[in-house]
């Protein structure tokens, strides 16, 4: 079996159930899924695996030592899944102290605890074993328009309170293996999108504004550049460098499509108009507005995934177009989804960014 923490929010969700179907050969292989159920956790994420003994869910935090070395002795996991993290960048910069606690000395706890069990494994349990981290591009910076897209080799620039946090997880995820041989793996992706993304981040919140006649808040000049990659995708790339990636190897994973805010929100209006007309037949794109810029806010990342392509042949089954329209979708048939998220928590969240945080200047 394998042990995937963080298994309850977007990225974490996905893989869980992509796991447990028939996109992947092993699908038979149990999941112990732990995930502290923050905010972006949502168990609803996982009623299709309701009654699935193949899945068990644990509520707890990969900072508890004790935890994790009960659940690794239980399990006797032959690999891990570290999706466990704080991810937002704009909380990060409101409140930077929960980043350092989950994405640092959480790693730090889990990887001691890894550690520990990994130690004392036999043979050929003990070679076979795999703690698989999965980490982001933004901790390379921000790149100028014309730079090469982000390689593996490309220095450590993180300019945000998450990416710092990303960063210094990846950097003891390194030195656990050169320092102490723990077998393992990083992956490096670019911004996700796809169902369950939580209405915090650009798609999904441009998305459900939309629907609810409420403006579409562009930070700056929506010049931004972000290279998007289909969820699906990205959990094809983690299966495939668990199964095939070389010890102590970083992985970056993209699908080459670098794109500006703007041109992305313009696309989810144009399908939105067609799926979703609004009564009065008006386009979408008429709530557009434009709000203060994120401090700090990075101008642009791509990622070079070339390593991942040839030397493991992994490839996206989706182009943007054909992910995008397939988010917008599931977006439309999961109103009750949507409604379910904006709690409490979510609302106060909305009113301290959008409304006490940014200014509309248009
Ligand atoms: P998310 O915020 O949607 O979900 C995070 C999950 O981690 C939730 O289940 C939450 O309950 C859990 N969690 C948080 N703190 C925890 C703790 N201390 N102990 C145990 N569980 C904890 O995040 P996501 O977008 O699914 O991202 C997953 C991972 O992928 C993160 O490590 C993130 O840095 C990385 N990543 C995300 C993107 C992206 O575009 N979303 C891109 C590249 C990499
Ligand atoms: P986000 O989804 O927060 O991902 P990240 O900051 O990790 O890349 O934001 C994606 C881009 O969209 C980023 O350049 C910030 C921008 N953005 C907006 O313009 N408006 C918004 O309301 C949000 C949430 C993001």
């Amino acid at each position: 079996m394998i042990l995937v923490t963080g298994g309850a929010g977007f990225i974490g969700a996905n893989f869980v159930l992509d796991w447990l179907s028939a996109a992947n050969p092993l699908q038979n292989e149990r999941v112990v899924n732990l995930a502290k159920l923050t905010y972006a956790g949502n168990l609803e994420n996982l009623n299709p695996l309701q009654g699935d003994a193949r899945h068990t869910f644990v509520q707890g935090d990969i900072g508890d030592f004790e935890l994790i070395a009960q659940l690794l002795a239980q399990h006797q996991p032959r690999a891990i899944v570290n999706f466990a993290a704080e991810s937002h960048v704009d909380r990060s910069i409101h409140g930077p102290e929960d980043f350092i606690q989950t994405n640092v000395v959480g790693t730090l706890r889990l990887l001691e605890a890894t550690r520990a069990y990994w130690s004392a494994l036999p043979e050929p349990q003990k070679s076979a074993f795999r703690f698989l981290h999965v980490s982001t591009d933004e901790v390379y910076g921000s790149l100028a328009p014309t730079d090469p897209a982000f390689s593996e080799t490309h220095r450590y620039e993180p300019n945000s309170p998450y990416s710092a946090s990303k960063a210094a997880s990846d950097h003891l995820v390194r030195a656990w293996h050169h320092t102490y041989g723990l077998p393992v793996l990083t992956t490096n992706c670019s911004n996700n999108y796809g169902p369950l993304h939580f209405p915090e981040k650009l798609i999904p919140l441009m998305i459900v504004n939309a629907l609810a006649g409420k403006p579409l808040p562009i930070y700056g000049d929506g010049l931004q550049i972000r290279d998007w990659l289909y969820v699906k995708d990205h959990c094809s790339a983690i299966r495939r460098v668990l199964e095939a990636g070389r010890l102590g190897e970083t992985y970056n994973v993209g699908g080459w499509n670098e794109k500006p805010n703007i041109e992305i929100v313009h696309t989810v209006c144009e399908l939105l108009d067609g799926l979703r007309p609004k009564a009065d037949g008006s386009s979408y794109k008429t709530q557009i507005t434009t709000v203060k810029d994120r401090p700090g806010h990075d101008r642009r990342y791509a990622i070079d995934a070339r390593k991942l392509e040839s030397e493991l042949g992994w490839k996206p089954a989706e182009t943007f177009e054909t992910g995008i329209r397939k988010t917008v979708q599931w977006y439309l048939e999961n109103p009750e989804w949507v409604a379910h998220v904006q709690s409490g928590a979510y609302r106060e969240w909305v009113s301290k960014q959008y409304t006490a945080g940014s200014t509309a200047v248009t």
